[in-house]
């Protein structure tokens, strides 16, 4: 019997402190109608001393879990896509792993920058479509913030903090996740990277000095470059899962500049009204945009069960890829029916119900929650 690797649960967290444009203009020489009218974002989340990549991972995977009824040891995989990880080792996905006591999980990081999500989610539905795992927890985590240099206004006005997580996991009903493409072009790494740290530039007071542990980027060619990436991918990947533009309900982008998406969406004659943006709220949160955006869109009443959606990201290395996948919602894969509320109505008992289960978290999941 064919294996299916289905979206059952997803979760999110994002730092409280909010940074505005203004608040960016008392830092660099900058002001808000420059930042919104060139890349759509308004605000973005950033991290609180306490958090970190791993904590933030970790509260959007419990979320997660919770959302696909799954406790932390049936999971057998955790892969957490990164480009801010915790240390260059262990794996983040290993603080993951402990925290949420995942005890017969494996744990990796994955690193392909803003397309990385993309790139996790493949390889832990191939991991589950081959019969070598049943589920899998995917994050997207980044806590750039600390990697920005606050006194440069080419890269600072653009990256925020935040953490989105997916539980994948195995039926035979067919859905999921139907597609994929990955694609890399390494010629293109200087246009996007962090110089110093590691084995090339070890973190010295010289690298320190100069900046190079901070991000570094050329942003006319990453944007030319997005702008055509983004259209190939889904075109693709669509044509892989045998499908056509029309038959997609929903475009979830990777959110890192609102030009970029409306070029894609030009380019591929889809309409805007279908595509998720909040990039306006959050910045570009790299490796967690697309699961964050996932997260609000459901809340939002977009994703129906049996909808065909579309990720797609690009990113430093340069990478880029994107997936196709038919959703399903939760509790479909465990009891294989669907549930009788609307979504809408369904996230809202969902919130009460959290709010509940927090009350009695002592009780009921003990250091789970
Ligand atoms: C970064 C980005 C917003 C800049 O917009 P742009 O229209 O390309 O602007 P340019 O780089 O051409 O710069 C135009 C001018 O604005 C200036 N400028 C740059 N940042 C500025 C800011 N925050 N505020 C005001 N002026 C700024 C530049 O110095 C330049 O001035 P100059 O012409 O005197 O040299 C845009 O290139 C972009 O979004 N690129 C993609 C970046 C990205 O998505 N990275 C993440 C990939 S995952």
């Amino acid at each position: 019997m064919t294996r299916y690797a289905h979206i059952t649960g997803w979760g999110m967290a994002v730092p409280e402190k909010v940074l505005t444009n203004n608040d960016i203009a008392h830092m660099v020489d900058t002001t808000d109608e420059w930042i919104t009218s060139r890349t759509g974002i308004r605000e973005r989340r950033i991290a609180a001393p306490d958090q970190s990549s791993a904590t933030l991972a970790t509260d959007a995977a419990l979320e997660a879990l919770e959302m696909a009824s799954i406790k932390p040891g049936d999971v057998d995989l955790i892969i957490v896509a990164t480009s801010s990880p915790e240390y260059l080792f262990p794996a983040t996905a290993c603080v993951v792993q402990d925290n949420i006591g995942a005890k017969k999980a494996g744990a990796f990081d994955l690193s392909a920058a803003c397309s990385g999500f993309i790139y996790a989610l493949n390889m832990a539905a191939q991991a589950i479509q081959s019969g070598a795992i049943d589920n899998a927890l995917v994050i997207g985590a980044e806590t750039l913030s600390r990697f920005t240099n606050w006194q440069d206004r080419n890269t600072c006005i653009l990256f925020g903090d935040g953490a989105g997580a997916f539980v994948l996991q195995m039926s035979y009903e067919e859905g999921g996740v139907l597609s994929a493409v990955m694609r890399s072009d390494g010629s293109g790494g200087s246009s996007l990277y962090l110089p110093a740290g590691g084995s090339r530039h070890p973190a010295t007071a010289d690298t320190v000095a100069q900046g190079l542990h901070y991000i570094q980027m050329n942003g006319r060619e990453v944007f030319r470059f997005a702008t055509r990436v983004m259209t190939q991918a889904t075109q693709e990947a669509i044509a892989n899962a045998k499908l056509k533009l029309e038959d997609i309900a929903l475009i979830i982008p990777h959110q890192a500049n609102q030009r970029i998406i409306e070029a894609a969406a030009r380019g591929l004659d889809f309409p805007m009204e279908k595509v998720v943006l909040n990039v306006d709220r959050y910045g570009n949160t790299s490796t967690a945009s697309i699961p964050i955006a996932t997260c609000e869109a459901f809340n939002d009443g977009r994703l129906q069960p049996g909808d065909k959606i579309v990720f797609v990201g690009f990113g430093a290395g340069l990478t880029w890829g994107a997936a196709v996948a038919q959703w399903t919602g939760p509790v479909a894969v465990r009891r294989k029916l669907y549930l009788p509320l609307s979504y809408r109505a369904w996230a809202k008992a969902r919130s009460i119900l959290r709010r509940l289960m927090r009350r009695l978290e002592g009780l009921i999941w003990g250091r789970y929650l």
